[in-house]
């Protein structure tokens, strides 16, 4: 395991999602509290990009159907509920998920060094 670096230590702020592109893959990254977070940006519903997903605290809703996840500890929180946010009825979600269980999303350690954001795949 190698840290690179993926973005410079002002492009992450707090309440938002910069992504950068680490060794081919696309890396999301935030603060909580102020600490740097960096984790996969593919929801493991349909493997779509969670960067444009709602973030509550420490939390990252999936713009596409509505699966939460904790951006720090990669815990899956809800599973799909809606459609392009949209809720949708409690009858719908077992169609909504297509057959895949909750999953959780793949965190990566992340540290900060004069100014820059590292990441460790
Ligand atoms: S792609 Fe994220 S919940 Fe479906």
């Amino acid at each position: 395991m190698s840290k690179t670096e993926a973005a410079k230590s002002a492009q992450v702020v707090e309440g938002a999602v910069h992504v950068a592109s680490v060794a081919g893959k696309s890396i999301a990254l935030t603060r909580v509290k102020g600490t740097v977070q960096a984790f996969e940006n593919k929801c493991p519903h349909l493997g779509l990009a969670l960067s444009r997903g709602k973030i509550e605290g420490s939390a990252i809703t999936c713009p596409w159907h509505g699966s939460k996840f904790d951006m720090c500890s990669g815990k899956n929180l809800d599973w799909v509920n809606s459609f392009v946010g949209i809720p949708m009825p409690d009858w719908t979600h077992g169609m909504i998920s297509m057959g895949k269980k909750p999953a959780g999303i793949t965190t990566f350690k992340a540290s900060e060094k004069d100014g820059a954001v590292l990441v460790d795949l």
